[in-house]
Parts: structure tokens; C-alpha cells; sequence
């Protein structure tokens, strides 16, 4: 039988945007009702295609989703359970800002299905939050992530690793916080600067605001250790999870089971062709309107590149992927320099093989990036 399929939801609605950002969205909300309207009359088409599946996972992402009146919330998750088979125990997951978060609209949002949020925190200390335009102060966070939990919601906490003033130990202390608030699950991601240029600029031009790429390669290593020992699966590259706590959703994109992408900019697998609606809420609004999916990329995707997507995707995950398809992958590469590396990745304790299995370490996943980036 096929696994469950997901379902992800682009919410692209912000209160304003942060330095760091390069997600597609708006501050502009004067079209919300009219893209929730697109959203739905989108249901209603894709479902056409995915009826006779089963689905056990919800994303609203965003942007920011927690901005949406609860009873939006409330029409998109009922409309989704219309239109597809949707488990009853699914795993329905909204991301919300801790600005964001009161008692009431927790109880709504878990009344309307949700049963998982995952909190932008970022970070626990003040003047990293200001240094790039977040709205909310740490005690605010933590409050967040109180409501929701006597809500009974399951908690996931994103922090970024190279914000602007931070230390390793503000950063230790940001984590110790998040663990203590009662956080199933945690996201932990490298500040990508090249994503701002404001940032990048700041970087270059006062270097001692921020940590050296030494310095943080040291937290990371320090950080899964500390994860490590309060129970936390470090399953992913930036995801750590308590038992029972994996986000269901995510798992799907790192292997490789399909999901359907609605709203700008989302994306797809599904029927081996990966798609992307367009990322301009115009042209999203005008093209459901005239009763169709605006599109704007749709590819098969061919054995080869499913087998190098397999490996590529794979690798973020702790589990890793199968030996024999990544050496006969490595063994049949037109760059010639890679049966070597691989050997070189092996001796540098980057990557470990087993017999049928090949994973990256922590310190693999540390520069996983230059190992992905080989098989792209
Ligand atoms: C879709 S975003 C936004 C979630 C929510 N709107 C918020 O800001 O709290 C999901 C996560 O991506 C991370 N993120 C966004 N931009 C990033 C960047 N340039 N570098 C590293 N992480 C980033 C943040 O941790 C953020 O919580
Ligand atoms: S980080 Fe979140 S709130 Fe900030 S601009 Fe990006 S999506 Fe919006």
C-alpha cells in the first residue's frame, strides 16, 4: 500500500518583514480574503486528481499563518477534509509567530484540527531579535510557548545559529530555554546571509557582531551534544525530535513521498512531475478564477534524476540512504573526483557506511552542504 501523502498550504501574509528573509511574502494583506477564496476553489481542482488517495499530514506554512482570522483556518482545514481522505489522526501542522499566540486563538486553532505549531522563536535573547527586525521580545516567546502548550498542542521551536550579537552562550542559553518551555521538537537553522544582502553587508563590515563560521561550527557540534543528552533524535540535518515527535509532514519531502503544493509558490511531487505555482499573488488570483492552477513550472522527473534525488535527500536524514545506489551512483559519475572524495569523506569521519546503509556524521552534517552539492 502507498504511504500517506501530505499536504502543504503557502500562506504568504506577513506584519513585516524581517532582515533574514527571503521566503515569498507579503506585508500587503488588502488581498487575504480573495487568496483564501483562490486557496479553496484550488482544493476543489486538485482534489479532482488525488481522489482516490490517502493523506495523514497538513502543513500551513508561510509566511505567516497564524496571522489568518481563526475562522479562515477553520474553512481551509474543513474544505480540506471535504475534498480528501484525510486520517483522522493526521498530523496537522500551522506555523505560527509567538506575537501572534493567545489563549482563545490557541483553543480555535486546535478546535479547527490542528494538533501541531511550530513557533518562530529564533532566538531567547533580546537584542538578537531586534538586530533583525523580529517583533517579539524573548519573554513574549516563552509565553507563546506556554499557551499552546496547556493547549495541549505538540511544540516545535525554530532557532537560528548566526544572528547578530549572539554568543555561544546566549545561543546555549536560547536552546536551554527552548527545552525547558517543553518543545517535542526542534529546528535549528545556520543563519543564511546571502538571503539578505543588509546582512551580508553588516557581516562583512562589523565581523565581531557576529560569531566566526569556527565558532559556530563549535556551538553546533556542543549543541547536539547537549540535544543528544536531554533525549532528542538529531534525524535530520536542522531537526531534532523527542520520541514519537518526527514532523510527519517533513519527513515526506526528504523521502521522497509526494505532497501537494497549493498557494503561490508552493510546490509539488506528485505522479513522479514536481511542480510550483507561480510566486506573484496576481497571477495566482487571476488563474483561479479563470478555473485553473497557475503553474508555472511542471517537469517529469526522470529515473536518473529520482535516483540522484534519493541520494541527495537522503543524506539530510540520519538514516542516510542505500549503499549499493549511491557507490554505483558515485561509481557511474561523469566528475571523476568523486570515487576519491568519497573515500576522503569516509577517512575525514564525515560520512559513515555500513553494509547497506551510507549517513552522515555530525560533523557530515556540519559541511553537508559541500557533500550535497557534489551529487547535484
Ligand atoms: C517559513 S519561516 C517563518 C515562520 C514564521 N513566519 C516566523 O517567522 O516565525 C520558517 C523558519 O525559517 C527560518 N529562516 C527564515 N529565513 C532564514 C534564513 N535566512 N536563514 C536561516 N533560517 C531562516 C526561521 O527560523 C523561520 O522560523
Ligand atoms: S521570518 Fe516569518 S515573519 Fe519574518 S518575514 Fe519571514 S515568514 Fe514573515
Amino acid at each position: 500500500m502507498n504511504a500517506p501523502r501530505g499536504i502543504y498550504v503557502h500562506l504568504p501574509y506577513c506584519r513585516s518583514r524581517c532582515g533574514y528573509c527571503a521566503f515569498v511574502v507579503t506585508t500587503d494583506d488588502s488581498s487575504r480574503q480573495a487568496y483564501v477564496t483562490a486557496l479553496i476553489r484550488e482544493i476543489d481542482l486538485v482534489s479532482q486528481e488525488a481522489r482516490r488517495e490517502r493523506f495523514d499530514s497538513i502543513y500551513l506554512g508561510g509566511g505567516t499563518p497564524s496571522l489568518l482570522p481563526e475562522t479562515d483556518v477553520a474553512a481551509l482545514l474543513e474544505t480540506l477534509r471535504r475534498s480528501f481522505e484525510i486520517d483522522s489522526g493526521a498530523e496537522i501542522t500551522l506555523e505560527a509567530n509567538p506575537d501572534d499566540v493567545n489563549a482563545p486563538l490557541a483553543r480555535a486553532w486546535r478546535e479547527a484540527g490542528v494538533t501541531r505549531v511550530s513557533v518562530g522563536i529564533q532566538s531567547f535573547a533580546d537584542p538578537e531579535l531586534s538586530a533583525v527586525g523580529r517583533r517579539h521580545d524573548a519573554a513574549t516567546a516563552g509565553r507563546a510557548l506556554s499557551v499552546l502548550s496547556r493547549e495541549g498542542l505538540s511544540l516545535s521551536g525554530d532557532l537560528i545559529l548566526g544572528l547578530p550579537e549572539q554568543t555561544a552562550a546566549s545561543f546555549a542559553a536560547s536552546v536551554e530555554r527552548l527545552w525547558e518551555a517543553g518543545v517535542g521538537h526542534v529546528s535549528i537553522y545556520l543563519l543564511e546571509t546571502e538571503k539578505s544582502k543588509a546582512i551580508e553587508e553588516d557581516r562583512k563590515q562589523t565581523p565581531d557582531r557576529y560569531l566566526s563560521d569556527d565558532a559556530q561550527a563549535d556551538v553546533w557540534l556542543e549543541l547536539c551534544e547537549t540535544l543528544g543528552r536531554r533525549g532528542f533524535d538529531h534525524y535530520e540535518i536542522s531537526n531534532w525530535a523527542l520520541p514519537g515527535e518526527k514532523a510527519r509532514h517533513n519527513l515526506k519531502y526528504w523521502k521522497r513521498i509526494p505532497t501537494l503544493g497549493l498557494g503561490i509558490s508552493a510546490h509539488e511531487l506528485w505522479g513522479e512531475r514536481r511542480r510550483a505555482n507561480v510566486s506573484v499573488i496576481a497571477p495566482y488570483l487571476e488563474g483561479l478564477e479563470a478555473g485553473r492552477r497557475p503553474v508555472a513550472l511542471d517537469r517529469e522527473v526522470g529515473p536518473d534524476e529520482r535516483a540522484r534525488e534519493r541520494i541527495v535527500l537522503g543524506l539530510r536524514l540520519a538514516e542516510g540512504v542505500l549503499r549499493e545506489e549511491l557507490e554505483s551512483w558515485i561509481a557511474r559519475a561523469e566528475d571523476t573526483t568523486l570515487p576519491d572524495d568519497y573515500a576522503s569523506w569516509q577517512e575525514a569521519g564525515l560520512l559513515a557506511v555500513s553494509p547497506d546503509r551510507v549517513h552522515l556524521t555530525e560533523r557530515g552534517f556540519l559541511l553537508s552542504n559541500e557533500i550535497l552539492c557534489r551529487f547535484v
